[in-house]
C-alpha cells in the first residue's frame, strides 16, 4: 500500500465527528476530559468523579457524587438469569463473555426499548456499575470460586477488586486500580469508541452500541493489546538477562512482527497515560517485592524507542500493573473495557443529543460498470 493509501484505509487525521469530551494533541501528549488535564484528574479525581465530567461535562460537587456513588452501588448487583447465563456459557474469552453477557443485560433494563435523555443517563449509570461487575464475577468463576455480592461501601475500583478476589483491597491496590480506570475513560475517536458512535447514530439502543463497541475492543491492534504484552513478558521469561530480552524483542522485530504496547496512530510524544502506569508498575512492583516485570518492561521500552523510535502506549505498563495486582491475564482486556464503558456511554449521550446518520462512502476500486450477469450455464 502507498503512504496515501495507508492514511486513507485507517482514515487517519480525518475528523469524523465534533465532540466535546475529550482533547488530544498528539504532538504534546495532551490528553483531557472536557478541558481538565489527564495529569490532574490523576492527582485529584477518582474514577467517579470522571464519569460524572464525561456524562456531564464538569466535575460533580459533593452532593452530585454522593448521588452517583449511590447509584452505581444500587446498580452493580447482577440478577439471577445473568449469573446463570454466565455459567452456562462454554469456555471462552473473556471479551466473548463480556460482549454476549452485555447484550443479556439490555434484556432484563427496565429502560431498554426508552431512548429518551433521562432513560440513557440511567443505562448509562447501571452499564457502568454493572460491566464491573460482570467482570469480576467472571474472574471469580473462572478461578474457582463463587459470586461475592458487591459491597455499597466501597467506591467503583476498590468494589471491583473485592468482587474479583474476596478480599477487601489496600489503600496502595485501590489507588493504582482507580488511576488506571480514570487513565482509560475516554480517548476520542478511537477505535470502538467510534465503532459506538456509528451505532447510536442509527438511533439504536444504548446497549447494542456497546455490544459493538466491546467487539471492536476485543482485537489486538485495539484493547487486547494489554494481554498480548504480558504474554509476551511471559514467553521471554521473568528470569531472563539483559541480553535475552533484548535478542527476543530484535528477533521479533527483524521478521516485522509488531511489539505488543508500542506505537500509535495519534501520539508522536510520550502516551501521557503511560507516565502513570509506568510509576504505577514500579511502586506496586516494589511493594510485592518483584520488580522483574516492570525492569524488563523498561528494557523493552528503551530497546524498541532506540531502534523503531516508537513509544509505549497505555497498554505497555497496564499489563505488569495488572499482572501486579494479581488480575488473571484474561481480565485485561475486560478491565479496559471496565473504565471505557464512561467514554463510550459518554459518547453515545452526545451522539444522541445532536444525532445525523453516519454513513460515509467507499471509494470503489471493483470491475468497471457495467458487468454482464451471464446465465450461470456460461460462466
Ligand atoms: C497502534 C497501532 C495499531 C497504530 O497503527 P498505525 O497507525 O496503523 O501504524 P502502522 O501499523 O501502519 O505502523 C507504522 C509503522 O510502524 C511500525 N509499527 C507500528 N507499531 C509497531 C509495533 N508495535 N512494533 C513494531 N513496529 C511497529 C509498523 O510495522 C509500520 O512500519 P512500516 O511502515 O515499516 O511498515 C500500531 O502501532 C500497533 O499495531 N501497535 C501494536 C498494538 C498495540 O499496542 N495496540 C494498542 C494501541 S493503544
Amino acid at each position: 500500500m502507498t503512504t496515501d493509501a495507508k492514511a486513507k484505509a485507517g482514515l487517519e487525521d480525518v475528523v469524523a465527528a465534533s465532540s466535546a469530551i475529550c482533547y488530544l494533541d498528539g504532538d504534546r501528549g495532551i490528553l483531557a476530559y472536557h478541558g481538565h488535564d489527564i495529569h490532574d484528574l490523576v492527582r485529584a479525581a477518582s474514577f467517579e468523579d470522571v464519569c460524572y465530567l464525561l456524562w456531564h461535562g464538569r466535575l460533580p460537587n459533593r452532593g452530585e457524587l454522593g448521588d452517583l456513588q449511590s447509584q452505581l452501588a444500587a446498580a452493580r448487583p447482577l440478577g439471577e438469569p445473568i449469573l446463570r447465563l454466565m455459567k452456562q456459557l462454554p469456555a471462552s474469552d473473556g471479551m466473548d463473555t463480556l460482549r454476549t453477557l452485555t447484550s443479556a443485560l439490555g434484556h432484563y433494563d427496565p429502560d431498554a426499548s426508552d431512548n429518551s435523555p433521562q432513560a440513557n443517563d440511567r443505562k448509562a449509570v447501571r452499564l457502568t456499575a454493572q460491566l464491573a461487575s460482570l467482570v469480576a464475577t467472571y474472574g471469580r468463576l473462572q478461578a474457582g470460586g463463587g459470586p461475592i455480592q458487591p459491597d455499597p461501601a466501597l467506591g467503583h475500583a476498590a468494589n471491583f477488586l473485592y468482587m474479583l478476589t474476596g478480599n477487601r483491597p489496600d489503600a496502595l491496590s485501590t489507588r493504582a486500580f482507580d488511576v488506571a480506570l480514570v487513565l482509560h475513560a475516554d480517548h476520542e475517536l478511537n477505535a470502538s469508541t467510534f465503532a459506538a458512535r456509528v451505532a447510536a447514530a442509527t438511533l439504536t439502543d444504548m446497549h447494542s452500541a456497546i455490544v459493538a463497541a466491546i467487539g471492536t475492543l476485543k482485537g489486538p491492534l485495539h484493547g487486547g493489546a494489554n494481554a498480548d504484552v504480558m504474554r509476551l513478558l511471559i514467553e521471554i521469561g521473568e528470569d531472563s538477562t539483559p541480553d535475552r530480552i533484548d535478542d527476543a524483542i530484535r528477533a521479533r522485530l527483524a521478521k516485522k512482527i509488531k511489539i505488543p504496547g508500542f506505537g500509535h496512530r495519534v501520539y508522536r510524544t510520550e502516551d501521557p497515560r503511560a507516565t502513570h502506569l509506568r510509576r504505577m508498575s514500579k511502586e506496586l512492583g516494589e511493594r510485592v517485592g518483584n520488580t522483574r516485570w516492570y525492569a524488563m518492561s523498561q528494557r523493552i521500552e528503551t530497546l524498541v524507542k532506540g531502534e523503531k523510535k516508537l513509544n509505549a502506549n497505555v497498554d505497555f505498563y497496564s499489563a505488569s500493573t495488572y499482572y501486579t495486582l494479581g488480575i488473571p491475564i484474561d481480565l485485561f482486556t475486560p478491565i479496559f473495557a471496565v473504565s471505557r464503558i464512561a467514554g463510550w456511554t459518554a459518547h453515545c449521550l452526545e451522539q444522541y443529543s445532536n444525532n445525523r446518520l453516519i454513513r460515509p462512502r467507499t471509494d470503489y476500486i471493483g470491475p468497471p460498470y457495467p458487468q454482464m450477469v451471464l446465465p450461470v450455464e456460461q460462466r
